[in-house]
């Protein structure tokens, strides 16, 4: 995290190479779209899409948004139906966010999707996303850039106030012109609605609203990976039969971080639980993680998941 105060550019080159500049060393910026502003990171690095959630302060774990170039860009992550297509075709660039099935081979860390195999993707249509995902040639994980609870910002100074020193650069590009997010489509259901609307969506397939309601409040959702086996929290050593994922001090089979970095812990959480999924043991253990910072995540998450 950074500690100066964030730098405000005004969209322009300059902007663009320095906030890719962060991007590609695996920092964190914030960025316009035509929704509301984002705070970005390279989707294919785990430790930087932690610091998303670090600078957040989300006490749980949502699936985030990744936006690509364009509709080739898109399908080299996801797997594209039909319909799938059709919508792209239609709305692509702009605030639309397709659920897809991601194909396993493609890179994005499994933070990002929350452990999910599936995975929300757009291409979004303002100026200043589109030339940092150009100049940093990376997918980009975006939630609102503001701190967890907060209300999503719609101009740069609306991310100072919020974020402050927690966002090392924010492309300054004015007010957003949706000022809401954007519509979320799996198959042919809203799951939140947004800017394209169901009658136009209506215009492309027969789609329905979302019968689970979309649920706003984060960790809420019922798409989160949960692991298969019983979980126990808190452990020093594994019991029999246990898969013991470790955080500093408490070695393991695996672990969640040897320096006890809740960062780093944060970015390895969903890969460790599968893999422990896919242990030939029958239970899992995980070691005390620290409750602090973005370790409150850690925690919210590990719980759920031991009361499957
Ligand atoms: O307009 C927007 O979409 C903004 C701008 C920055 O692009 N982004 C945004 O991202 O709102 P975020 O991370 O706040 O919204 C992510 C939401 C999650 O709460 C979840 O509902 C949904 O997207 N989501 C993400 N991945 C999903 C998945 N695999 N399955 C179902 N829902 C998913
Ligand atoms: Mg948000």
């Amino acid at each position: 995290m950074a500690a100066q105060p964030p730098l405000l550019y005004a969209f322009g080159n300059l902007a663009i190479d320095r906030a890719a500049a962060i991007i590609r060393a695996g920092g964190i910026v914030a960025v316009p779209t035509e929704t509301v502003y984002g705070l970005a990171a390279d989707a294919r690095n785990a430790q930087a899409v932690a610091q998303i959630y670090a600078a957040k302060g989300r006490p749980s774990f949502n699936p985030l948004i990744v936006h690509v170039a364009d509709l080739a860009a898109a399908k080299a992550i996801a797997v594209f139906d039909d319909d799938a297509l059709a919508l792209a075709e239609r709305f692509w660039p702009g605030p639309l966010t397709l659920v897809l099935p991601l194909r396993p081979d493609a890179g994005i860390a499994s933070l990002v999707t929350a452990g999910l195999d599936t995975i929300a993707l757009r291409v979004p249509a303002h100026r200043a996303m589109q030339a940092l995902i150009a100049a940093s040639t990376a997918p980009l994980a975006a939630p609102s850039a503001n701190m967890s609870n907060g209300i999503s910002p719609t101009r740069a100074e609306h991310v100072a106030a919020s974020l402050g020193a927690r966002v090392p650069l924010i492309i300054d590009d004015g007010a957003t012109m949706a000022g809401v997010e954007s519509t979320i489509v799996a198959g042919r259901t809203i799951l939140r609605p947004g800017p394209v609307t169901a009658e136009m969506l209506g215009d492309v397939l027969p789609v329905m609203p979302g019968t689970t309601a979309h649920v706003s409040a984060p960790g809420q959702l019922a798409t989160h990976y949960a692991p298969t086996k019983p979980l126990r929290l808190n452990a020093r050593e594994a019991g029999p039969d246990e898969w013991l994922i470790g955080f500093g001090e408490v070695a393991g089979n695996d672990t969640l971080s040897l320096d006890g970095d809740v960062v780093e812990a944060a970015a390895r959480l969903f890969d460790a639980l599968h893999r422990a999924d896919a242990s030939p043991t029958a239970r899992i253990a995980v070691a005390a993680v620290t409750e602090t910072g973005v370790g409150v995540a850690i925690n919210d998450r590990l719980r759920r998941a031991a009361h499957n």
